[in-house]
């Protein structure tokens, strides 16, 4: 495969200013990861600080309703309520090892704004994240999180006031920046190496679950599910069992509000390709290329676009990529809460949801694994508003 790209998707379509930094980053990710002992600091700093090996955990009250073998994976237990703490702290140490003193970062659900501001004060370093001021609104208790982590929060008020807008900012931000300042990409989408770093510390999900299957259940699950934002939960629990031809691999987007014609972040199933934020992918965009505002309850899933491996997944089919529209993932929130007491986050129940829904189409006792990439304490005023509570 060409360098950057993952069959025809990916690349590095990004101003000549923002090439320097993006080529010291792909050096690095060639000299420094597999060397000095990156490997044991970071697997310490997962261990010790962030929780690793997360669990897995089966449900039994769930399954017996469905008529299959559910289990989940517990990224929700990590440092800071989510799987984007194993990005963070690789791309800090990296960051620390290549000489910055200072992280950027954009946030959607403010999960990855969090996991920034965590892992930087953790390895000395300074943090600026920039939030579409939306999201900032919908997501507050983030927002005090990560100040009170030492971050400095930068509302972004152009465009659409999301995700999209803040990637802009920051990148715009990381020219000027460059020599003093790495820019933690949150998930595995962006210019060529973002996707394939950010793969790479995601990975470990993938990795264990794998392992903990085998020795739990004896055999390999028949069917993995992730909710699918930029793409990086999914992309890291994928990994491990993209060889394994009997597993079944399917990413969920968000369908918004799930009526036709409105807004939603299926990018996939609804978008065409083009190229956003340095890379060429699967995009909702208008007749003449422009980026169409993408429409979901949970914020970490409001995005137009998608990772590139994603892109490339779906067209060779090896993953299956299906939509849970708002009202869905709020039902199957409330399932999961009260079934097996774990409030998950809104982005993995768009994950959940899928499962809940095809479950009738399973054949019997299917093993199934489910992503549960983060908890859902950061949505409970949103769910509460919802739902009327
Ligand atoms: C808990 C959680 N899951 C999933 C996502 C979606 O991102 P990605 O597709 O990169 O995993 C987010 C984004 O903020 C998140 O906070």
């Amino acid at each position: 495969m060409k360098k950057g790209y993952f069959g025809e998707f990916g690349g590095c379509f990004v101003p000549e200013l923002l090439m320097p930094p993006l080529a010291e980053l792909d050096r690095a990710m060639r000299d420094i990861m597999p060397a000095t002992g990156f490997k044991a600091e970071l697997d310490g700093l997962l261990k010790d600080y962030a929780g690793r090996p997360t669990p897995i955990t089966s449900c039994p009250a769930l399954s017996r309703e469905l008529g299959i073998d559910l289990w989940l994976k517990r990224e929700d237990l990590l440092h800071t309520g989510a799987h984007k703490i194993n990005n963070t702290l690789g791309q800090a140490l990296l960051a620390k090892k290549m000489g910055k003193r200072a992280l950027i970062a954009e946030t959607g659900a403010g999960q990855h704004g969090v996991a920034t501001a965590a892992a930087a004060a953790r390895l000395g370093l300074e943090c600026t994240v920039y939030m579409g001021a939306e999201d900032v609104e919908r997501q507050s208790a983030n927002v005090r999180r990560m100040r009170l982590l030492g971050a400095r929060v930068l509302p972004v008020e152009s465009g659409s006031r999301t995700l999209k807008d803040a990637i802009n900012a920051a990148l715009r931000a990381w020219i000027s920046a460059q020599s003093t300042t790495h820019y933690c990409f949150g998930t595995a989408a962006g210019p060529w190496p973002f996707p394939d770093l950010v793969r790479e510390f995601q990975a470990v999900i993938g990795r264990e679950a794998r392992a903990q299957m085998l020795e739990r259940t004896g055999a390999l699950p028949d069917l993995v599910v992730a909710a699918v934002g930029g793409g990086s939960n999914a992309i890291g629990m994928f990994h491990a069992f993209i060889p394994d031809a009997s597993v079944k691999l399917v990413g969920v987007e968000a369908g918004g509000s799930g009526r036709p014609g409105c807004l939603n972040s299926a990018s996939i199933n609804l978008g065409r390709p083009g190229v956003l934020h340095g890379e060429y992918t699967m995009l909702l965009q208008d007749a003449d290329g422009q980026i169409l505002p993408s429409s979901s309850v949970s914020a970490g899933l409001d995005y137009p676009g998608v990772g590139p491996e994603h892109a490339h997944l779906a067209k060779t089919g090896r993953v299956e990529y299906a939509v849970a529209c708002d009202s869905e993932a709020l039902d199957a929130f409330q399932r999961l809460c009260r079934a097996e007491g774990i409030l998950p986050a809104l982005e993995s129940s768009h994950a959940l949801a899928y499962v809940l829904r095809q479950a009738g189409a399973f054949p019997k006792g299917s093993r199934v694994l489910v992503n549960l990439s983060g908890r859902g304490d950061k949505d409970m005023d949103i769910i509460e508003k919802e739902l009327g509570l």
